[in-house]
C-alpha cells in the first residue's frame, strides 16, 4: 500500500517545507509550518461526489449546467468542442472590470483580504445584483447568522438605499430585500451539508464567506487549518467544475498566523483577487492577483459608504489642477490596465543618519525608490545620503508603471528643495540610469486624461516620438508639452513657491 505523503505547509505563505521546522524558510514567519498529509490520489470521495451531482441532477442538468469531461485521450486542439462560455456580469461594474467581464461558470474565485475591509460587503452586493437578474445565488454566512446577513442586506437594498451605478446610469429594479427571491442564504460551516444544499438550490453562483471557517467532518484537523483549508478548497473546485456553478471563496488575510491565509488557495483556484485598503479611509481597492481568463492589470475602484460600497469612476476627483501643488507633490497620469487614472505622488524628505537613511514608501515600488534616488544623487545634483525618503501614492492607488519615474523623482526634488511645480502640470516619463528620460506608451491616452481633468502642461521627455508630434498636431489641440531630456533639465520646472507670488 503506498505510504502517505506528508508535508508542512506554512500557514502565512503557503510554502510547501519536506521537515518541520521552527522558521518558514520562505517568508521568515516563526512557528507557522502545519502538518499536512496529502489525500490519496484515487478520489474515491471525489467520484462520489460527482456521480451523486449527475444522478441528482437528473436529464435536465445535461441542458447545460454539468460540464463533466471524461478526456483521458489525446485530442487535437482544433478537435475540443469550445463551447461559447458566456460570462456572468455581477452587475457591479467595478468588480467586472477585475474579473474581465464577469464569473465564468464552472470557476473558483478566490477574494482575499484584511478582516474588516468589506469583503461581505461587496459579495452580498454582487449576490444580490445578480438575484435582482434572475440569477439564483447561493450565500452561504458561516461567520454571521442569517439574520445578520438579512439586516446587512435590509442596509444595502432597504428601499432608501443607494445602489452601485452611477446617478446617471442607475441600475433598476432596486426595491428593496423582498425582491431578491433568487437570493438564497445558508448558515452554516460543514462542507457536507453545503454541498448538499447547492444540489438542491443549483445556483449560478456560489459565494462562501469565509472558506476559513468551513471544515469536513471526516478530515480530523480544526476549521481555519491548513488541512482543512485545503481539503475544503479542493472539493469545492471539484464541485464547481463538475456542477458548472461558479464558487466566491472569501478568505481573511490573517496577521497574527491563527487562521491560515489564502495564500495557501493560490494555485487551487482560477482567480485570486485581492481586497485592499485602508480600513480607516473609505477607499477600496480590488486588484486580480491571478486571473486565468483575464488580465491582471485592471483595478477596481470603490467608497466605502454609509449604504455599501460604491464604484468610484473617477479617482481625480479630489484632484484640482487649478490650485498649485505643494512642494513634493506631482501628478501623474498611470495606466491601470486599459484605463488611465491621474495619480498624486507625494515625496517628504527629513534629516536622518548618514549610513542608516530609512526609505519608505506606500504603493510604489522600494526597489524602483532606490534607484531614483542614486540617479537623483548622480544627475541632479541633490544630496540625499542622510536624508529619509518617503514616497506614497496617494487614494490607495499601486504605481508600479516606470512612467511614474519622473513624477517621483520630481516629488523627492521639490520635497527637498521646498519647491513645486506651477498649477495644472503633470509629468510622465521612465527614468534610465543615466539620469536620461525615456518614452512611456500610450502617451496619447495619458495626455487626453490629464486635459480632460483641466492639466494644461505635460512634462515629456524629448525628443519627441512620432507618436507625441501627432498629438501635438492632432487631437490635443491646448495642451502645452514641457519636452525635458533629462531628469535635471525637467526639474528646472520646479520653482520656489515666493517667485511665483
Ligand atoms: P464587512 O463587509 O463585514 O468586512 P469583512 O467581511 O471584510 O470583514 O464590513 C466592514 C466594515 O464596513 C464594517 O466595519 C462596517 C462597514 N460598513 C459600512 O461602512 N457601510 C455599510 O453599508 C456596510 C454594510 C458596512
Ligand atoms: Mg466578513
Amino acid at each position: 500500500m503506498a505510504k502517505a505523503r506528508t508535508h508542512f505547509i506554512c500557514r502565512s505563505c503557503g510554502g510547501v517545507q519536506a521537515r518541520w521546522m521552527g522558521k518558514c524558510p520562505d517568508c521568515g514567519t516563526w512557528d507557522a509550518l502545519e502538518r499536512f498529509v496529502e489525500p490519496k490520489p484515487a478520489a474515491g470521495a471525489h467520484r462520489e461526489l460527482a456521480e451523486s451531482w449527475v444522478m441528482e441532477a437528473g436529464a435536465e442538468a445535461s441542458a447545460g449546467t454539468v460540464t463533466a469531461t471524461t478526456a483521458t485521450q489525446a485530442t487535437p486542439l482544433p478537435e475540443i468542442q469550445s463551447n461559447d462560455v458566456e460570462r456572468l456580469a455581477t452587475g457591479i461594474g467595478e468588480f467586472d472590470r477585475v474579473l474581465g467581464g464577469g464569473l465564468i461558470p464552472g470557476s473558483v474565485i478566490l477574494l482575499g483580504g484584511d478582516p474588516g475591509i468589506g469583503k461581505s460587503t461587496l459579495m452580498l452586493q454582487a449576490a444580490g445584483k445578480m438575484a435582482q437578474r434572475d440569477h439564483r445565488v447561493l450565500y452561504v454566512t458561516s461567520e454571521e447568522s442569517a439574520f445578520q446577513t438579512r439586516l446587512r442586506a435590509q442596509r444595502l437594498f432597504g428601499n432608501d438605499g443607494v445602489q452601485i451605478g452611477t446617478e446617471s446610469a442607475p441600475i433598476a429594479a432596486v426595491d428593496g430585500v423582498d425582491q431578491l427571491q433568487n437570493l438564497y442564504v445558508l448558515a452554516d460551516t460543514n462542507l457536507s451539508r453545503i454541498v448538499e444544499q447547492a444540489r438542491k438550490v443549483r445556483p449560478a453562483v456560489m459565494v462562501i464567506d469565509s472558506i476559513q471557517m468551513i471544515y469536513k467532518p471526516d478530515v480530523p484537523a480544526s476549521p481555519g487549518s491548513v488541512t482543512q483549508l485545503r481539503r475544503t478548497c479542493m472539493d469545492l473546485v471539484y464541485v464547481a467544475k463538475i456542477s458548472g456553478m461558479a464558487i466566491v471563496l472569501v478568505g481573511h488575510i490573517t496577521k497574527d498566523g491563527q487562521l491560515a491565509g489564502p495564500k495557501l488557495l493560490e494555485h487551487l483556484v482560477d482567480v485570486v483577487l485581492s481586497f485592499e485598503g485602508d480600513r480607516h479611509h473609505a477607499h477600496r481597492v480590488v486588484r486580480g492577483i491571478k486571473n486565468r481568463f483575464g488580465t491582471t492589470l485592471e483595478v477596481g475602484l470603490f467608497e466605502m459608504t454609509g449604504s455599501g460600497l460604491a464604484e468610484v469612476t473617477n479617482i481625480a476627483a479630489l484632484l484640482d489642477p487649478t490650485v498649485r501643488a505643494a512642494p513634493g507633490s506631482v501628478i501623474c497620469p498611470a495606466m491601470h490596465g486599459t484605463r488611465c487614472l491621474l495619480v498624486e505622488i507625494q515625496a517628504l524628505t527629513a534629516n536622518g543618519l548618514l549610513g542608516a537613511a530609512k526609505r519608505r514608501t506606500s504603493g510604489v515600488d522600494s526597489n524602483r525608490l532606490a534607484m531614483l534616488i542614486a540617479v537623483l544623487e548622480k544627475h541632479g545634483g541633490l544630496r540625499l545620503a542622510d536624508q529619509d525618503v518617503f514616497v506614497s501614492a496617494v487614494g490607495g492607488l499601486r504605481v508600479v508603471e516606470p512612467a511614474a519615474d519622473l513624477a517621483i523623482c520630481l516629488a523627492i526634488a521639490g520635497a527637498h528643495l521646498g519647491r513645486s511645480l506651477p498649477a495644472g502640470i503633470a509629468a510622465m516619463g521612465e527614468v534610465g540610469l543615466g539620469g536620461e528620460l525615456r518614452h512611456v506608451h500610450q502617451v496619447e491616452q495619458r495626455a487626453r486624461e490629464a486635459q480632460r481633468l483641466g492639466y494644461r502642461t505635460i512634462i515629456a521627455p524629448a525628443p519627441p516620438t512620432k507618436q507625441d508630434k501627432a498629438c501635438h498636431a492632432h487631437g490635443l489641440a491646448g495642451l502645452d508639452w514641457s519636452l525635458a531630456s533629462t531628469v535635471a533639465r525637467s526639474m528646472e520646472m520646479l520653482e520656489t513657491p515666493s517667485k511665483t507670488r
